[in-house]
C-alpha cells in the first residue's frame, strides 16, 4: 500500500478533489468543509454526535477488507485527516438547484418534512446512506423491489433516521418522506403531500427514484487515493499498517503526547482541550480491523466499527441466540451515524479509562469476553473483569481485539438464557441508559420441577459507578436454586443491594429498582410467563410510527388555503438555504465566544487564560470597559426595559456574560472561553436568591407592567371566590404543583455576523426574532443613531421564542467587537453555552384551593403562583396574564389569583412556545384530574361538566370570546370523541389493564382554549418590470411557514386585479429577508399571529396596487380585448405608476384578541417495571378557521404537539445549587425523537368557516396545539393510577391512592416512582403471603 506525505490529506467532496497540505490534525471534517469549501449543507447542531445535523455520507475502499463501503458519519466528530482517500457526499452534492434535486430532497419538500430546515440536510444524508446500502449493489437479491422503490423496508426506512433530531416537525412528515421509498409501503397510508390527493396515491406521482442514477454514482465515487494512506510528520498524523509500525510509533521515548484515533466519537462526550503531538490512526492495522472466527468464538479487531460488529453478529446470530441479542442491544448504542465510525475498542477503552457508561462493556462482561492488549511490545489476553478493574490503560497501551465466546448449555437438560436490558429516554438509542444489564444463565429443567439455575452471570452498568460490574452475591445465591417465588424475591432483594449508585448519581432508588425489574424480567423467561401468575406479556410496543392520518379542508381565497409546500423547502433539504453561519466569512473575520459566569452573585476580579497549554489565537477580550463613549452597556431591549450586555463588577446569575473573547477561529474562541479562569469573590455579598421562597423572603419581585400595557395584560378576578367556596360540596385546600423549565432546543444556536461599514455604520446578520429591537440595542450600545445599524435576518434555524433577548446579546457583542477592532466579527455559540445562557421557560410553584360540587362542577378556584422570572425582566410581565388565560379554559365558577414575578439570581426566563398558557392549561388539567380522583369520577366527565357555556366564555374571556358561532369547542369535542372511538377504546383499555400486570394503559381526552393577540406589522410589496413581485414583511421566517403564507396572500390579493396571466402569480412572488433599514417597525415575531398579521399587511399593500392598476387594466382591456399581467406591469412602468406599496397593518380594536380551540385524545402504555411509556395513538382536531395553508398549519400542530410532549414527558432543564444549568448538552437534555412520537398520529385541521374579524378567516396554529400534549401526560397518569390499583390489590398500603400529583416532566424515573419502586416485590410478597 502506498504511503504518502507530500500532498497531505486527499479526499473528494461531491466529486471535487481536495488536497490539504496544512491542517491542525484535531480539525473536524465539519470545521474543514464549512470553513474551507463552499459546502455548507452540513450544519453544526451540537458538536457532540447527538443531533445528526452534520451527517454526511462517505464512501471508501476498505484496503483491509478489500471492499467498497458507504456509510453515514457525524462530520462534527470525524477528523479531517481520517477521511484521507474517502469520497464525501453532502446534501448539496446529492442534488441542488443547478444540477437538479435528488428525489430525497423533492420528497422531503413535497411531504412537508422541512420547516426551519436546519435539520433537513442531515436527515437527507442519514436516509441516503440507508438507501445506498440497500440499493447500491445491483442486481439485488430477490425479491426485487417494485419499480420506483428501494429495497428498504418501512422499518429500515424509519430506523435510518432515528438518530437525527428535529425540533420543528414532530417527525411524522419526515418519516413519511422516507417511507415513500420503502418497498413494502402502502402509499395511501402516507400523509398529506403535494404529489397526490387522498385516494390518488401512485408511485408515478412521486419524484422518480432509480437506484442506477440516484445511488450508484455516489457509491462509485471513491478512486485511486483509497489505496493510499496518510503518514505525515507535518500533519502529525500517522497511519501504521502493522503492529510493528504501531509499536515503533508508540515507543519512541521522545515524551511526545500521543492520541490513538479510530472514529474519534469519544470527543463527543469528553470535549478535548488538549493538543497532542502525534495522532495515530489505528484503522489500517489488519489485526485491529479484521474479524476472525474459530470454534471458540468470534474475535473482533478493536478498530472494528460497531455497525459492522452488529452486522457480523446478526449473521452469526442466525445460529446463536446470544450473539443475536448482543447485536440487538448494540443497535441501541448511540445512532447509526455514530456506530458507523465508532469502534468497539474505542468504546471499551473509554469505559475502562474514563468510566464511560458503556453498554458494550456490560454485554461483554456478561458473556465472559476476553481482550487482547498490546503493552509496550508485550501482548496479553485478559478477561473483561480484569480489564475493567485493572489500572487505567496507559496512553500507549493498545487494545487489539475483543473475543466473544460461543456459549453452550452445560448439560443436555439445561437451557442457556441470555437477555440484555437498558432503560433510556429514547427506546431506539441515542440516549444513555439509567441502567443497563446483561444476564446469562444456564438453567436445568427436571421433570415435574421448576428450573434449577446451574450458573448465572449478571452484569450491570451505567448506573453511576466506575465500571460495569457483576452482581456476584446474587449469582452465588442463585446457583443451584430452583426458581421459586421465594428465590425470586430473595434474588431481587440481593440485587438491589448489589446495584448501589455512587453518591451524587441522579435517581439512585430508581436505578436500583430497575435492577430488580430487569432481573425479574430475565428470571421469568425461565418460567411460564403466559401463566396468570406472571401476569401477561412483557413484550414492548414497537417504537416506530405505524400509521398517521391527516385531514384538511381548504378555504375560499385561492391560492390561500392550498397546502402548497413551504417556500424554500427543497433548498433547505439540499442545504443551499443560507443561515447566518452559512454566510461566507468576509476577509479578516474574527470569531467570538461568550465567557459566562458560573457563580450567581459574585464580584469578578479578573479573567485570565493561565491554563496549560494556553489557548491560541486570542485577539481580544471584550467587556464592559470597551463600550465606547456615548454608548451604553446594553445587550438587549424590548417592551419592558433593557438588559446589560456584560455583567459589571458583580455577576447577576450563573450564565451571566462576563466577556466576549475574540479569536481567529471559532474553535479557538470557544476553547478560550471554556478555559478562561474567572477570579470571583463573594465576601461581603448577600447570599444569592435562587428560589422563589428566597425571593418571597426578600420581597424580591418585578414591578407590575406600566399602564400602557393594560389592554394586553389586564387580568381580572372573576366572581366571588369566598362565595364559590361556600357553595362547594368538596374542597381541596392549598395543594401544590411545581413546574420546571424547558429549553428551546432550536437546532441552530445563537449566531450573528457583524461587518463594519463606511461612516461608522454596522451591518449585522443576526438570527433573531426581532431585528428591530436588535437594531435599537446595537445602536445604543455603540452610541450611534439607529440609521447607522442595519440588521438583516433571512431565516432562523428554529426560534420558539428563544431568539429574542439572547440573540440580541450575541448580535450586540459581535457589533461591539467589530466596532472596536474594525474587523468583521461573527459568533456561533456552542450548544453547551447556548443551553447555559438561554433561560428558557418560567419555572413556578403553584398553590391552589378549589371548591366543587359532588357532580364535579367547579364553584371556585384560587391560585397563588410564584414565578421564577430570573434576573432580568425580559418578557416576564406577559406571563401572569398568559397563565390565567390558560387556566380559564374551564368555567371555575369564581376565579381569583395572586401571581408574583420573583426576581432571582437565576438566568432570566423568556418566552418559550406557548409561554404561560402551557402552564395555565396544565394547572387546569391537574386540578381536573385531582377533583376526578377525589370524586372517583372519570376526568372526562369532570372536564365536560366544566366546559364553558357561551355566557361563561364571555365572562372569562371578555375581550376575546367573539361571536357564539365562533365557539367551536363543543363541536370539536363531539367530533373527536367519535372519530377517535374514545368510548369504545376506554373499554379496550380497561380490558388490557385487567389482563396485564406489567404494562398498563391510560387514555385521556383534553380540550384547549387559547387566547392570542394580533399585533401591528408592516409589509411592502413591489412589482418589478418583468411582473415578478418582491415582498418584505416585518415577520421573520423561522420554520413556521410565514413566507409561504405571505406568498399565497400576495398572489391572492394581486390576483384580484382583472387581467389575464395571474394564475401563476404564486411563482412570481418572492419574499425576501428582513432588513431594518428597508422596512421599519418590524416588531417581534412571536405569539402565533405574526403570519396572519403579515398576510394582512401585504394584502393591504396589494389592495393599493390593485387600485392603482385597475384603471389602466380596464382601459387596456377596452383597447385590446384582454391584457396580460406582464404587459399591464410594463405599461404601468411606462406610465410612471408607483409599483411599490407599503403598509402597516393594525387590527381593529375589536379583533385584537381571539380564541383558538382544539382537542386531543391520547392513549399511552407504560411499562410498570421501568417507567417507559409509548404513546400508542393520538388524535387531534384543531380549528384553524379557514387555514391559510393547511399543510403548514398541520406541520405547526404536529410539531408543536411533540414539543409539548417534550415538556410534559421528557425534558429536564436542571441547574446546580448555584443556578448553573447542568443539563447543557445532547447527552443530558433529551428532546423527543422519532421513537417517542405517537405510533398512530391522526391530526385534523378543522375548517370552521367564515370569521369576519380574522385575516381571510384564518386562525393561529403555532402555539396552541402544544398544550394538547397534556393529553399524553393525563393518559400516562391514568395508566399510573391503574398500576397503583394493582398494587393495592396486592395488599400494598403506600402509594396506592389515585389522588396524587404526577410530576412534570413525567420521565421514566417519575413514572416508575409513582407506580411503586418495589412494585415487583409487592407482587411477590402477595404470592408468598396473599393479602
Ligand atoms: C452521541 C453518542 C452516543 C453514544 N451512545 C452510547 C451508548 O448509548 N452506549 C454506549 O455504550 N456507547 C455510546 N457511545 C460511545 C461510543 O460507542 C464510543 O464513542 C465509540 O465506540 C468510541 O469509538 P471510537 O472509535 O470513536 O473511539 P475514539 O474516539 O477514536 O477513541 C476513544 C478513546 O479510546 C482510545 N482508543 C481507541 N481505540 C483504542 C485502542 N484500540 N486501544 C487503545 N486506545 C484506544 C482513544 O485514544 C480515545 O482516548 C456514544 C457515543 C456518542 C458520540
Ligand atoms: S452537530 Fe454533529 S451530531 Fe450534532
Ligand atoms: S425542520 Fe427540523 S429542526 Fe427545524
Amino acid at each position: 500500500m502506498e504511503k504518502r506525505d507530500e500532498c497531505g490529506v486527499v479526499f473528494e467532496v461531491n466529486g471535487e478533489r481536495f488536497a490539504v497540505a496544512e491542517v491542525d490534525p484535531s480539525t473536524t471534517l465539519l470545521d474543514f468543509l464549512r470553513s474551507a469549501t463552499p459546502f455548507k449543507s452540513l450544519k453544526l447542531g451540537c458538536g457532540e454526535g447527538g443531533c445528526g445535523a452534520c451527517v454526511v455520507v462517505v464512501s471508501r475502499f476498505n484496503p483491509v477488507l478489500k471492499q467498497r463501503e458507504i456509510f453515514s458519519v457525524s462530520s462534527c466528530l470525524t477528523l479531517v485527516c481520517s477521511v484521507n482517500g474517502f469520497s464525501i457526499t453532502t446534501s448539496e452534492g446529492l442534488g441542488n438547484s443547478k444540477d437538479g434535486f435528488h428525489p430525497i430532497h423533492q420528497r422531503f419538500a413535497g411531504f412537508h418534512a422541512s420547516q426551519c430546515g436546519f435539520c433537513t440536510p442531515g436527515f437527507c444524508m442519514s436516509f441516503f446512506s440507508a438507501l445506498a446500502n440497500a440499493d447500491a449493489t445491483p442486481p439485488h437479491a430477490p425479491p426485487q423491489p417494485p419499480r420506483g422503490f428501494s429495497s428498504l423496508t418501512l422499518s429500515q426506512a424509519q430506523t435510518a433516521i432515528t438518530g437525527n433530531l428535529c425540533r420543528c416537525t414532530g417527525y411524522r412528515p419526515i418519516a413519511d418522506a422516507c417511507k415513500s421509498f420503502a418497498a413494502d409501503v402502502d402509499l395511501e397510508d402516507l400523509g398529506i403531500n403535494s404529489f397526490w390527493k387522498r385516494g390518488e396515491a401512485r408511485v408515478s406521482k412521486l419524484p422518480p427514484y432509480n437506484p442506477e442514477e440516484d445511488v450508484c454514482p455516489y457509491v462509485q465515487q471513491c478512486r485511486e487515493e483509497c489505496e493510499s494512506i496518510l503518514n505525515s510528520e507535518r500533519l502529525s498524523w500517522f497511519t501504521p499498517v502493522s503492529l510493528e509500525e504501531l509499536g515503533s510509533l508508540l515507543i519512541t521515548g521522545d515524551g511526545a503526547s500521543v492520541k490513538l484515533v479510530v472514529g474519534n466519537t469519544g470527543t463527543g462526550y469528553y470535549k478535548e482541550t488538549e493538543k497532542y503531538d502525534r495522532y495515530i490512526d489505528l484503522r489500517y492495522i489488519p489485526e485491529l480491523s479484521m474479524v476472525t472466527r474459530d470454534a471458540s468464538g468470534v474475535e473482533f479487531g478493536a478498530a472494528f466499527p460497531i455497525s459492522r460488529v452488529i452486522s457480523y453478529l446478526k449473521e452469526e446470530g442466525k445460529s446463536s441466540l446470544v450473539l443475536e441479542k448482543i447485536a440487538e442491544h448494540m443497535e441501541r448504542v448511540a445512532s447509526i451515524f455514530i456506530r458507523n465510525s465508532a469502534s468497539i475498542g474505542g468504546n471499551l477503552v473509554m469505559a475502562q479509562r474514563r468510566s464511560f457508561p458503556s453498554d458494550i462493556a456490560t454485554l461483554l462482561l456478561a458473556v465472559g469476553s476476553t481482550l487482547a492488549l498490546l503493552r509496550g511490545r508485550a501482548r496479553e489476553r485478559i478477561t473483561m473483569d480484569e480489564f475493567l478493574y485493572g489500572p487505567p490503560l496507559a496512553p500507549e497501551d493498545v487494545l487489539l481485539s475483543v473475543h466473544i465466546p460461543f456459549l453452550d448449555c452445560s448439560a443436555s437438560d439445561s437451557r442457556l438464557g441470555f437477555e440484555s436490558y437498558r432503560a433510556a429516554p429514547r427506546p431506539l438509542g441515542n440516549a444513555l441508559p439509567y441502567l443497563n444489564a446483561a444476564f446469562l444463565a444456564d438453567v436445568s429443567f427436571k421433570e415435574g420441577g421448576g428450573g434449577v439455575v446451574n450458573y448465572a452471570r449478571l452484569a450491570f452498568g451505567a448506573y453511576g459507578i466506575d465500571h460495569a460490574t457483576r452482581a456476584r452475591e446474587v449469582e452465588e445465591y442463585l446457583a443451584g436454586k430452583t426458581l421459586t417465588v421465594e428465590v425470586l424475591y430473595e434474588a431481587l432483594t440481593l440485587v438491589k443491594r448489589a446495584v448501589e449508585p455512587e453518591d451524587g448519581t441522579s435517581y439512585p432508588a430508581y436505578r436500583k429498582s430497575l435492577a430488580a425489574s430487569f432481573l425479574f424480567s430475565f428470571l421469568t423467561t425461565f418460567v411460564d410467563v403466559s401463566s396468570p401468575t406472571f401476569g401477561g406479556s412483557l413484550s414492548e410496543v414497537a417504537a416506530l410510527v405505524s400509521s398517521a392520518k391527516q385531514s384538511v379542508e381548504s378555504s375560499d381565497y385561492y391560492p390561500v388555503g392550498e397546502p402548497i409546500p413551504k417556500a424554500g423547502a427543497v433548498i433547505q433539504a439540499s442545504g443551499e438555504a443560507v443561515y447566518v453561519d452559512d454566510i461566507p466569512s468576509p476577509p479578516h473575520c474574527l470569531h467570538g465566544a461568550l465567557i459566562c459566569s458560573t457563580k450567581p452573585l459574585a464580584r469578578v476580579k479578573g479573567v485570565s487564560f493561565e491554563s496549560v497549554p494556553k489557548p491560541s489565537g486570542i485577539v481580544d477580550v471584550i467587556s464592559a470597559k470597551d463600550i465606547p463613549e456615548g454608548g451604553e452597556n446594553i445587550g438587549a431591549t424590548a417592551f419592558f426595559g433593557s438588559e446589560y450586555l456584560f455583567a459589571g463588577d458583580t455577576t447577576g446569575f450563573a450564565g451571566d456574560i462576563i466577556a466576549f473573547v475574540v479569536a481567529d477561529r471559532q474553535k479557538e474562541a470557544n476553547l478560550a472561553a471554556r478555559m478562561a479562569q474567572v477570579d470571583y469573590e463573594t465576601e461581603g455579598l448577600d447570599p444569592p436568591i435562587l428560589t422563589v421562597e428566597d425571593a418571597v423572603e426578600n420581597s424580591s419581585f418585578f414591578d407590575p407592567p406600566p399602564p400602557r400595557y393594560e389592554p394586553y395584560l389586564k387580568t381580572e378576578v372573576i366572581g366571588d371566590f369566598s362565595k364559590g367556596m361556600a357553595e362547594a360540596d368538596h374542597k381541596i385546600l392549598s395543594a401544590e404543583i411545581i413546574l420546571g423549565s424547558q429549553y428551546y432546543f432550536y437546532m441552530e444556536t445563537q449566531t450573528a455576523l457583524a461587518i463594519p461599514d463606511e461612516d461608522n455604520c454596522m451591518v449585522v446578520y443576526s438570527a433573531v426574532q426581532s431585528p428591530e429591537f436588535t437594531q435599537i440595542s446595537i445602536a445604543r450600545c455603540l452610541g450611534v443613531p439607529e440609521h447607522n445599524v442595519r440588521v438583516i435576518t433571512r431565516r432562523l434555524g428554529g426560534g420558539f421564542g428563544g431568539k429574542c433577548q439572547r440573540a440580541m446579546k450575541v448580535a450586540t457583542a459581535c457589533a461591539l467587537a467589530a466596532q472596536k477592532l474594525r474587523r468583521p466579527v461573527r459568533s456561533y455559540i456552542d450548544r453547551n453555552t447556548d443551553m447555559i445562557i438561554a433561560g428558557g421557560r418560567h419555572p413556578m410553584k403553584i398553590t391552589y384551593s378549589v371548591g366543587f360540587k359532588s357532580n364535579g362542577k367547579m364553584t371556585a378556584l384560587h391560585l397563588d403562583i410564584l414565578i421564577d422570572a430570573g434576573f432580568f425582566i425580559d418578557f416576564s410581565p406577559f406571563i401572569p396574564h398568559m397563565i390565567v388565560a390558560g387556566v380559564k379554559k374551564y368555567n371555575w365558577g369564581a376565579l381569583s389569583f395572586d401571581i408574583k414575578l420573583c426576581k432571582t439570581n437565576n438566568t432570566s426566563k423568556s418566552m418559550v412556545r406557548a409561554p404561560g398558557d402551557v402552564q395555565g392549561s396544565f394547572i387546569a388539567e391537574a386540578i381536573i384530574e385531582r377533583v376526578a380522583s377525589v370524586l372517583s369520577m372519570e376526568p372526562f366527565s369532570v372536564r365536560e361538566i366544566n366546559f364553558h357555556t357561551h355566557e361563561s366564555l364571555q365572562l372569562f374571556y371578555a375581550d376575546a370570546a367573539g361571536d357564539f358561532s365562533e365557539y367551536t369547542l363543543p363541536r370539536i369535542w363531539d367530533q373527536l370523541v367519535k372519530s377517535s372511538c374514545y368510548v369504545e377504546r376506554i373499554a379496550s383499555v380497561q380490558q388490557f389493564n385487567r389482563s396485564n400486570m406489567w404494562r398498563k394503559r391510560g387514555i385521556s381526552c383534553v380540550p384547549v382554549v387559547y387566547e392570542v393577540v394580533v399585533s401591528g406589522f408592516p409589509g411592502k410589496v413591489s412589482i418589478l418590470n418583468d411582473g415578478s413581485v418582491v415582498v418584505e414583511v416585518g415577520g421573520i421566517e423561522m420554520g413556521q411557514g410565514l413566507w409561504t403564507k405571505v406568498k399565497q396572500a400576495t398572489a391572492y390579493a394581486l390576483g384580484l386585479i382583472q387581467c389575464d396571466g395571474t394564475d401563476d402569480l404564486l411563482e412570481k412572488v418572492r419574499v425576501v429577508q428582513s432588513d431594518t433599514l428597508s422596512l421599519v417597525q418590524g416588531g417581534l415575531t412571536a405569539g402565533s399571529t405574526t403570519s396572519e398579521a403579515c398576510c394582512a399587511a401585504v394584502i393591504e399593500c396589494c389592495n393599493v396596487l390593485v387600485e392603482r392598476l385597475s384603471l389602466l387594466a380596464t382601459s387596456l382591456q377596452e383597447q385590446q380585448g384582454s391584457v396580460q399581467w406582464n404587459d399591464l406591469i410594463l405599461e404601468a412602468r411606462n406610465q410612471s405608476i408607483n409599483l411599490a406599496a407599503n403598509s402597516y397593518f393594525v387590527p381593529e380594536p375589536s379583533s385584537t384578541k381571539y380564541l383558538n380551540y382544539g382537542a386531543a385524545v391520547s392513549e399511552v402504555e407504560i411499562c410498570v417495571l421501568t417507567g417507559e411509556k409509548s404513546i400508542l395513538r393520538t388524535d387531534i382536531i384543531y380549528d384553524c378557521g379557514q387555514s391559510l395553508n393547511p399543510a403548514v398549519d398541520l406541520g405547526q400542530i404536529e410539531g408543536s404537539f411533540i414539543q409539548g410532549v417534550g415538556f410534559f414527558m421528557l425534558e429536564e432543564y436542571l441547574t446546580n445549587e448555584e443556578g448553573l444549568v447542568t443539563t447543557n448538552s445532547t447527552w443530558t437534555y433529551k428532546i423527543p425523537s422519532l421513537d417517542n412520537i405517537p405510533k398512530q398520529f391522526n391530526a385534523e385541521v378543522l375548517n370552521s368557516g367564515r370569521h369576519p374579524g380574522r385575516v381571510l378567516s384564518s386562525k393561529a396554529s403555532g402555539e396552541p396545539p402544544l398544550l394538547l400534549a397534556v393529553s399524553v401526560y393525563c393518559a400516562t397518569r391514568a395508566a399510573v393510577v391503574e398500576a397503583r390499583k394493582q398494587l393495592k390489590a396486592w395488599g400494598a398500603t403506600q402509594g396506592t391512592d389515585s389522588d396524587f400529583q404526577l410530576d412534570v416532566p413525567a420521565t421514566l424515573p417519575v413514572v416508575k416512582q409513582y407506580c411503586g419502586l418495589d412494585y415487583i416485590e409487592a407482587y411477590l410478597r402477595n404470592l408468598l403471603a396473599p393479602f
